[in-house]
């Protein structure tokens, strides 16, 4: 049998500091997540430079629980990748310097991995995806509909035109007094609530194309909650929220996997935890006669695994850094 090819995989992109040992772009050895959560919550939202110096803190423990865990050392890896793009700056440098030095000091190749197309591999590692795909990538900093051809090449079909419906999530969470992130708290406050839900508007539904808006349904909770008089109604605010934020990425991811001749429908990023958009979407696959995927929850939100997974690609196609890698905060999905 062919020897396994092993990669460490980092990410500090933004409020996780994470590193992974997989072998062969599927297989994890280990993926080792460290939340910033604690440190954020307080102040509503990730605060970069917190965010950069707790990553700094703590990177070097991260990288060597993950080869304990995989019970690896540096002579067994192929490889060391590093999400250098695009995320929080500051973030993003604490994981590319971590991973130079591990590269120098063992003589390693580098590997540079972006970080939503390493959300969007995420369901490569655990199924058998047919291609082209249509991938559907929720999180706090993006909201795309991806058509993903056989290889790993992506096009963009559709994307937010404001806010990230994870951040739409977060900003509604806190206009009802609930902690950050509020994602994950709005969603058991919805699927919980017996209350009829309040009907907001769903943006952008109609429009001709995949784009999406969900700065305007943030601001027309803000409206509601701010023409109430007494309690607020807020479990028939959180399912109102919920239903018309999963009804619109729904209802576009599935017109776009039909339109785009997409043979199965994927969900990445932290809002693929979300039980509203899994229910339905896999609904809404089922009436397309397409099979819908979501990534376990340890590959949905920021981790290692998604960048060492991809890497192996990249790196078998002879896709390598070398020292001078830099970061950048933005990067355009090629
Ligand atoms: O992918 P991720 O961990 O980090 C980014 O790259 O942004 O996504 C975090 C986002 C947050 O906005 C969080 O509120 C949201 O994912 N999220 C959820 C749920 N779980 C996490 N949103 C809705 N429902 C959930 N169950
Ligand atoms: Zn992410």
């Amino acid at each position: 049998m062919a020897e396994r090819l092993l990669i460490l995989g980092i990410d500090t992109s933004c409020d996780e500091t994470s590193a992974a040992v997989v072998a062969d772009g599927r297989e994890v050895l280990s993926n080792v997540i460290s939340s910033q959560v604690a440190i954020h919550e307080r102040f509503g939202g990730v605060v970069p430079e917190l965010a950069s110096r707790k990553h700094t803190e703590i990177i070097t423990r991260i990288i060597d629980r993950a080869f304990s865990e995989a019970d690896v050392g540096t002579s067994d890896l192929a490889a060391v990748a590093v999400t250098n793009r695009p995320g929080l700056i500051g973030a993003l440098m604490v994981g590319v310097e971590a991973a130079k030095a591990v590269a120098y000091a063992s003589r390693l190749p580098l590997v540079a991995v972006h970080h939503v197309e390493a959300h969007i591999y995420a369901n490569g590692m655990v199924h058998e995806l047919p291609f082209p795909h249509l991938c559907l990538t929720v999180s706090g900093g993006h909201t795309l509909l991806v058509k993903v051809h056989d290889g790993w090449e992506y096009e963009v079909v559709g994307r937010t035109l404001d806010d990230a419906v994870g951040e739409a999530y977060d900003k509604v969470a806190k206009l009802l007094g609930l902690a950050f992130p509020g994602g994950p708290l709005i969603d058991k406050m919805a699927e919980g609530s017996s209350a009829a839900p309040i009907v907001f508007p769903r943006p952008m539904a109609r429009s001709g194309n995949f784009d999406f808006s969900f700065s305007g349904l943030k601001t027309a909770v803000r409206y509601y909650i701010d023409k109430q008089a007494g309690e607020l109604p807020r479990e028939a605010i959180a399912s109102g929220f919920q239903e018309a934020a999963v009804e619109t990425l729904v209802g576009k991811a599935g017109r776009a996997a039909r339109e785009t001749g997409a043979r199965c429908i994927t969900i990445t990023g932290g809002v693929a935890a979300n039980s509203a958009l899994r229910r339905r979407m896999t609904e809404e696959g089922d009436r397309l006669g397409l099979p819908v995927f979501y990534p376990p929850m340890s590959l949905c939100t920021d981790n290692g695994a998604m960048v060492a997974g991809l890497a192996y690609h990249q790196y078998r196609r002879g896709e390598v850094a070398d020292l001078r890698l830099s970061a950048s905060a933005s990067a355009p999905l090629e």
